[in-house]
């Protein structure tokens, strides 16, 4: 019976190559929707006033914060221009207390300042800025905002594990510069971003070729370079570069292409954000985890996998995380100690058969696959928008997108598994000439980079 479940389950996860197609086509109509009308779909097609990307000449000192993955990271990087690139970098990674993501906006900014506040305070007097002169920041915050320019935008939601009502709908640069008031530090904070745009900044300064980003992390996103004349709902001046960057926030998108199943909809119903985010849902390391624990619930409710009762760890949300999933889907020893050892640790469960934990490394690989595959598929949709889905004759142009996240990092048969599955959609030929880039912890430099581009005291570089 416990079988039959983990087969049903299969079976609805399944992601054969022409429902990716169709997941990518379905993409393409909302983005098209989300790019015509502010409202006009899930993707919200975020304009995020990056009209230009960096170029290798920035120049100065600037910092970043880092807000919305699993850390929280204060940046300080030093920039030398096209000659000596990044000269020095230096840079600090916190937990945020659980408490102050779901707190107060107060609460959270404050937190927010008073590490960046510790930050500046320990550091030389190297860095002191010139008198009159005061320092900048790019501020990457990876939630959705409206943007109504490069350092304003409002807060649409929160996602992932955050949730402070208050702060939805308020200017986010705003709160976090009456936070820095409130602790005494006079900085400027010269750019907001997502970190998907961060990403693809830092991305383009390594590699020209760099046109999009991805973020397969706690949540998942992606960003890219889009025409801007193909934004109808952009009604400032066209940018003399022609282009814009969008950030699309794809975790929202949904179709009824994908495969979901009742685990995911009793997870969806449960979460923070119901009804929203379905799709970084079924592919986010936030998820994966949660979603291989449901499975296992109830096949120990209703096939007594785990004996006649079912182990009361099993029953606590959240308590099967990303890491420890991949880590038993990744066991190859002979007994598969890894996985026993984890259930021992985290689900308090001991004396399990290797047919049982064989069956647990086959649902991770079950909801893994899924994830990978899914999230491959967005790729498509992307490079097709971009029409770099397809090799011309004679063009040699190549086409790098920047990825980044823990889920991405850290998580090899999730990598793998996207890789492949993108090699397979686009063919031999198209994939020679795309290149898939980590970009570690590029949107904190990215994120700097675009402060640069916005510095205050341009002219004193010109
Ligand atoms: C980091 C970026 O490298 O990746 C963050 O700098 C981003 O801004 C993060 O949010 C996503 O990864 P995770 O796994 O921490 O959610
Ligand atoms: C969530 C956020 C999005 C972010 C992504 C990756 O989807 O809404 O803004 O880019 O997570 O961190």
């Amino acid at each position: 019976k416990a079988m039959q479940i983990l087969k049903e389950f299969e079976e609805k996860c399944g992601t054969p190559i022409l429902k990716l197609r169709q997941v990518a086509d379905a993409m393409i109509v909302e983005m098209h929707a989300g790019l015509a009308s502010e409202g006009g779909s899930k993707l919200k097609m975020l304009i995020s006033y990056v009209d230009n990307l960096p170029t290798g000449d920035e120049e100065g000192l600037f910092y970043a914060l880092d807000l919305g993955g699993t850390n929280f990271r204060v940046l300080r990087v030093q920039l030398g221009g096209r000659t000596r690139g990044i000269v020095n970098q230096q840079f600090e990674e916190v937990s945020i207390p659980p408490s102050r993501m779901t707190g107060t906006s107060d609460a959270l900014f404050d937190y927010v300042a008073a590490t960046l506040a510790k930050f500046v305070a320990q550091e030389g007097s190297v860095f002191k800025p010139s008198p009159g002169r005061q320092r900048e920041l790019g501020f990457t915050f990876s939630f959705p905002v409206v943007q109504s320019s490069i350092a304003s935008g409002t807060l649409l939601k929160w996602t992932k594990g955050f949730s402070i009502d208050d702060a939805v709908g308020q200017d986010v640069v705003a709160e976090l510069a009456k936070a820095m008031e409130r602790r005494g530090l006079d900085m400027r904070i010269a750019a907001l971003v997502n970190d998907t745009v961060g990403t693809l900044a830092g991305g383009r300064y390594n590699n020209n070729n760099v046109v999009a980003s991805v973020i397969l992390g706690t949540g998942s996103n992606a960003a890219y370079v889009e025409c801007a004349h193909a934004i109808p709902k952009w009604h400032g001046l066209l940018p003399k570069s022609g282009q814009m960057v969008i950030n699309m926030e794809w975790g929202n998108f949904r179709s009824s292409h994908l495969p979901l199943t009742e685990y995911d909809h009793a997870l969806d119903a449960e979460s923070l954000n119901p009804g929203e985010q379905i799709y970084e849902k079924v592919i986010s390391g936030m998820y994966l985890g949660e979603i291989v624990r449901r499975v296992l619930c109830r096949m120990a409710e209703e096939a007594a996998f785990f004996g006649d009762t079912v182990p009361p760890k099993l029953k606590e949300p959240f308590v099967l995380g990303t890491p420890v999933m991949s880590s038993m889907h990744r066991d190859t020893s002979p007994d598969l100690k890894v996985v026993a050892s984890n259930l021992k640790d985290i689900l308090e469960i001991s004396n399990t058969s290797l047919n049982m934990r064989k069956a647990i490394v086959e649902l991770c690989n079950i909801v893994a696959t899924r994830g990978a595959r899914l999230s491959a598929a967005g790729v498509l949709a992307i490079l097709k928008k971009m029409g770099r889905d397809t090799v011309k004759e004679g063009e040699k142009q190549k086409t790098a997108i920047a990825m980044d996240g823990g889920l991405y990092e850290h998580y090899t048969e999730y990598r793998k598994c996207f890789e492949g599955t993108l090699n397979e959609l686009l063919g031999e030929e198209v994939s020679k000439t795309i290149m898939i880039e980590h970009s570690n912890d590029g949107s904190g430099i990215g994120a700097a980079l675009l402060a640069a581009s916005q510095s205050q005291y341009l002219e004193l570089y010109e």
